[in-house]
């Protein structure tokens, strides 16, 4: 990565129009129906963007859209990149750096995870207050990234206190649950084993998921506010697994979004 490719991935996108945006989003896996609310959109898809890395998983439609969110002007991806896709830390991290290039202030990310924490049920909303990186590697460890940033990035808050609070604050106006919790990330794509998802219990996680902490990692290199929430889709009890049910996975998802929607707009309408 170099900073003239970032430089042309922006400039092509400027050049669309995706003038001066103040907010960026990352629509998770099944959480997409967000778009419907950016008005005035503008669409590049992925495969577009100069340096773009490829969306492959089909329930990615894989664009970046530019619009008005509350009176806001937001960069939105729908479709992120994964690990278990094939990727590199430093691709699918890449957009993050892209938007932050267009101008945005602030992060917001969703994605859909498993609850290790049994006391959450599927179909929760879990603000993420901390992770824990188990993907075997960091979207910072590149020969030249300190011509991006520091090497060494605090990790000490990587989720911003006033995003979080205000997230917070909508969830209790709004009459939304929110819980608030430990995100472990895994590669996959295969689920968790039993002792997996006892494991990731005793390690202090509250959800899992396989996305996420890199896009946050990179965030904290930007020096860029982001906030994170999972829509918890499955319930990982060890003693009781049932087998992965990717349909169900996308139907609990659904039916959460229009509340993960609210406490965005609600949000950002506050910024
Ligand atoms: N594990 C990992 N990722 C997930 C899960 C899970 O149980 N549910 C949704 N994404």
């Amino acid at each position: 990565m170099t900073q003239k490719q970032l430089d042309k991935s922006a400039a092509f996108l400027r050049g669309k129009g995706f003038e001066a945006p103040e907010i960026g989003i990352v629509l998770g896996t099944g959480l997409g129906r967000m778009v419907a609310e950016i008005e005035q959109q503008t669409v590049a898809h992925y495969h577009n963007i100069p340096y773009f890395p490829l969306a492959t998983v089909e329930f990615h439609s894989g664009k970046l859209i530019y619009g008005e969110i509350a009176g806001k002007k937001v960069v939105v991806m729908q479709g992120r990149f994964h690990l278990y896709e094939g990727y590199e830390f430093k691709d699918i991290t890449y957009p993050i750096r892209v938007m932050r290039e267009l101008g945005i202030k602030k992060l917001l990310i969703s994605n859909a995870a498993g609850a290790i924490n049994l006391g959450f049920k599927k179909g929760d909303l879990m603000l993420i207050d901390d992770h824990i990186n188990l993907q075997g590697g960091s979207p910072l460890a590149f020969k030249n990234v300190a011509e991006f940033g520091e090497r060494f990035v605090d990790m000490s808050k990587p989720y911003d206190s006033d995003l979080c609070k205000a997230l917070e604050t909508a969830a209790d106006e709004e009459d939304i649950v929110l819980r608030k919790g430990v995100y472990a990330s895994v590669v996959g794509p295969q689920l968790e084993t039993r002792a997996e998802y006892r494991m990731l219990k005793t390690l202090g996680a509250d959800a899992v998921g396989m996305s996420t902490v890199p896009e946050v990692i990179v965030a904290n290199h930007l020096k860029l506010p982001v906030a994170a929430v999972s829509v918890l889709t499955d319930e990982c009890d060890p003693d009781n697994l049932e087998p992965i049910n990717v349909a169900e996975i996308l139907e609990i998802a659904a039916a959460a979004e229009p509340r993960l929607v609210k406490l965005f707009k609600k949000v950002i309408a506050a910024m």
